[in-house]
């Protein structure tokens, strides 16, 4: 029991050891995601073929390929999240500036913010300007915070990531005024699959968690239904005394 705020130690804890886990993403990785990408290939030969042969492309059998396509292409995303979840990150540590990390994730899903008519803000103030990080983990782990705040903010809503801490401690929240949470859903939001989303894999949470103690550091969800959520990444630049 880690006696994480409010979420309880459960079969999908990421403490939990994982031999099995890895025997299972071994044999995945091997068996489905090699045969998925020669499916994905013949696919587009297969339509350019068919589009030498029929001029149409209106035509119903380039329907057909695309619902394959799309097809295809969750199944893919679908097996790199758990791939991702199932092998513990390997960590590159160097000085990450944390602001420049900050504003580039802003400028990246900004667009897509703006699109869905929601407000998104990067604010700093205290706390350390550099952390010894896997930066390409880190900022991964942040988008997928921010990507479940963008999905469960309506227009009109906002999105906030600050940062702050004192010198040996670095805490960033992504703040989002969305959906919430129900209570008694909270606590399994770090469940692997875990998930309320259509179409959602329930791995944004565990993966993040992950590379987050990965660090050596802590991440937790609080929120209010009907007010908003808020993800908390905390990291110890010097270890904790
Ligand atoms: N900011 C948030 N606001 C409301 N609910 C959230 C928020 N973040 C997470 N959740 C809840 O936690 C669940 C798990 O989140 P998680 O990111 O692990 O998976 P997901 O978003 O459903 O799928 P994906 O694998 O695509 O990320 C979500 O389905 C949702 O119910
Ligand atoms: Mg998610």
């Amino acid at each position: 029991m880690k006696g994480r705020k409010g979420i309880p130690s459960s079969a999908g804890d990421s403490q939990q050891p994982l031999v099995d886990v890895e025997v299972i993403a071994a044999g995945i990785a091997h068996e489905v995601r090699n045969p998925l990408n020669a499916l994905q290939i013949n696919l587009s030969i297969l339509e350019q073929e068919l589009s030498e042969q029929i001029p149409d492309k209106s035509s119903h059998v380039f329907e057909v390929v695309r619902k394959i396509a799309n097809e295809l292409r969750s199944l893919d995303n679908f097996v790199t999240e758990f791939l991702r979840y199932a092998r513990p990150p390997r960590l590159k540590l160097e000085p990450v500036a944390v602001r420049p990390l900050l504003t580039d994730l802003a400028t990246f899903i900004g667009p897509e913010c703006a699109k869905k008519g929601v407000a998104l803000s990067v604010t700093g103030e205290g706390g350390p300007g550099t952390v010894p990080a896997d930066g390409f983990q880190l900022k991964h782990a942040i988008l997928n915070l921010v990507l479940n705040a963008l999905q469960s903010t309506p227009a009109g809503g906002s999105i906030s990531i600050e940062s702050k801490g004192e010198a040996g401690r670095l805490e960033i929240a992504v703040r989002d005024t969305g959906e919430g949470i129900a209570p008694d859903l909270l606590g399994r939001v770090f469940d692997a699959f875990f998930t309320t989303r259509e179409g959602g894999t329930g791995l944004g949470l565990p993966i993040a968690r992950r590379i987050v103690e990965g660090h050596g550091g802590r991440l937790e969800v609080a929120s209010r239904p009907g007010e908003g959520t808020t993800a908390t990444l905390s990291l110890w630049v010097r270890p904790e005394p």
